[in-house]
């Protein structure tokens, strides 16, 4: 399929994703203490088959040689978390000097390489000991928080000038404390609310201390958002698909624009929030940037008798699945794209992730060709380069993910990687898709250099 890549800016950054605690491993190595995800993941019947995230890939030995494959690939961005329980292993207090140094290591060896690093700070591994101390749904966390942020920036901030406070809160604090098929694993609705309320004051908290670290910074955030359609057009559907877009899209957007949290929604949650004045300027601190990560399409129905917010997810028949049964619709992505850049005023968006599992098979002559997964990444690069063309301001792209890894819940069944890893020997191999991926850059980026 041909992608317009020609619609794309010439400094586009061309990225691969990754969190901590879904490839480090090492998770008692060098001072590093539990987080909620160790705790979770050692819960019985919490991850599929058992799965745990003790070894994963373990990139915290062998960072070196992926920094190596991400050379191969050619891409020029590589978007990572810190892992908090590493460089603050109290919570709060002080810092594990051995914590710092090794995000210290990649990210000097991602510039060597010509590689633009794009750190995130929260990717859903917290402290144990602060969850003991109350988690999200206590107001401290949200201190705690910045100032971990603010010791990360200070030691990076010479280096890195791209910042992301929190990925997915989203998931913290609706799959985390109301589903509770995330860690911390709690389905309490007020829990979950405060939850939500405390990781956007910790994103503008963390927002302000990178800002005075970090001359320079680029700082967003990350949401998930969902592009959402009710099922049919019966008003009470019509109602749910509403309902749907406030819990996912407009609780987290709105808030961090200025725009308070959405009124209806705090109706529907029926959960006071834990407000304090001057709270809402500190949620709304002025952002470089939004971060889009988008998998697939909702449709709904609406449940009354289900929790907050009363809606049913429906699959709709006919339509092509990826191995974590969501629905493939790369329209899905521009549309959002379009909504960012029109209702909430987006001057710069990235892709911080995008991607599908599919079931890769290693061929004897050692090949892993996996053509879905490198036509899903087609087709959603040729929606957002028709989003550039329509006027979003898209300034990169990031595949989720540069190595298959441990897919929470799912454990390692469900492989994203554009590169294979066999957690028996470590070994990692490109991917079909990963190739395409490589050869992708290489045009876009070949033509930038040929027009200069
Ligand atoms: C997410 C995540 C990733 C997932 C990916 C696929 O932010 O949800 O950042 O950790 O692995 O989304 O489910």
């Amino acid at each position: 399929m041909t992608i317009d890549l020609a619609a794309l800016p010439e400094d586009f950054l061309w990225g691969t994703a990754t969190s901590a605690y879904q490839i480090e491993g090492a998770v008692s190595e060098d001072g590093r203490s539990p987080s909620i995800w160790d705790t979770f993941s050692h819960t019985p019947g919490k991850i599929d088959n058992g799965d745990d995230g003790d070894a994963a890939c373990d990139h915290y030995h062998r960072w070196r040689e992926d920094i190596g494959i991400m050379r191969q690939l050619g891409t020029n961005a590589y978007r990572l978390s810190v892992a908090w329980p590493r460089v603050v292993p109290g919570g709060d207090g002080p810092v594990n000097a051995k914590g710092l140094a090794f995000y210290d290591e990649v990210i000097d060896g991602l510039l060597e390489a010509g590689i633009t690093p794009s750190v995130t700070l929260y990717h859903w591994d917290l402290p144990q000991v602060l969850q003991d101390r109350g988690g999200w749904p206590a107001r401290d966390t949200a201190e705690h928080f910045a100032a971990y942020a603010s010791v990360v920036a200070e030691r990076l901030g010479d280096r890195v000038k791209h910042w992301t406070t929190l990925n997915e809160p989203l998931c913290s604090a609706w799959i985390g404390h109301l589903e509770g098929r995330m860690a911390p694993g709690f389905t309490d609705l007020t829990a979950a609310v405060r939850t939500s309320y405390h990781l956007l004051l910790g994103h503008g908290l963390a927002t302000q201390a990178i800002r005075a670290a970090v001359p320079g910074a680029q700082v967003g955030i990350v949401n998930n958002l969902s592009d959402i359609q009710p099922a049919t057009d019966r008003p009470e559907d019509v109602a749910a698909a509403k309902r749907l877009d406030g819990h996912t899209n407009r609780w987290w957007l709105d808030p961090v624009h200025g725009r308070g949290f959405p009124a209806d929604m705090v109706e529907v949650y029926g959960v006071e929030l834990p407000e304090v004045a001057g709270d809402l300027e500190t949620i709304a601190a002025p952002l470089d940037w939004l971060g889009l990560n988008y998998y697939f399409p909702s449709t709904v129905a609406d449940d009354p008798t289900g929790p907050a917010p009363h809606v049913r997810s429906i699959s709709r028949p006919g339509v092509p699945r990826t191995a974590m049964d969501w629905e493939v619709e790369a329209a899905g992505i521009e549309r959002l794209l379009l909504r960012l850049t029109h209702d909430y005023g987006a001057r710069k968006l990235y892709i911080t992730e995008n991607g599908s599992a599919y079931p890769d098979v290693v061929r004897p002559d050692g090949v892993v060709d996996d053509p879905e997964r490198a036509a899903y990444l087609e087709q959603h690069l040729a929606a957002c380069a028709s989003a550039v063309r329509k006027g979003v301001p898209l300034a990169g792209y990031f595949a989720w993910s540069l190595l298959d890894n441990f897919e929470w819940a799912y454990g390692y069944d469900k492989r994203f990687g554009l590169v294979h890893v066999d957690y028996k020997t470590q070994k990692r191999t490109i991917k079909g898709s990963g190739h395409r991926y490589a050869e992708i850059v290489r045009e876009h980026l070949g033509r930038g250099r040929s027009a200069a």
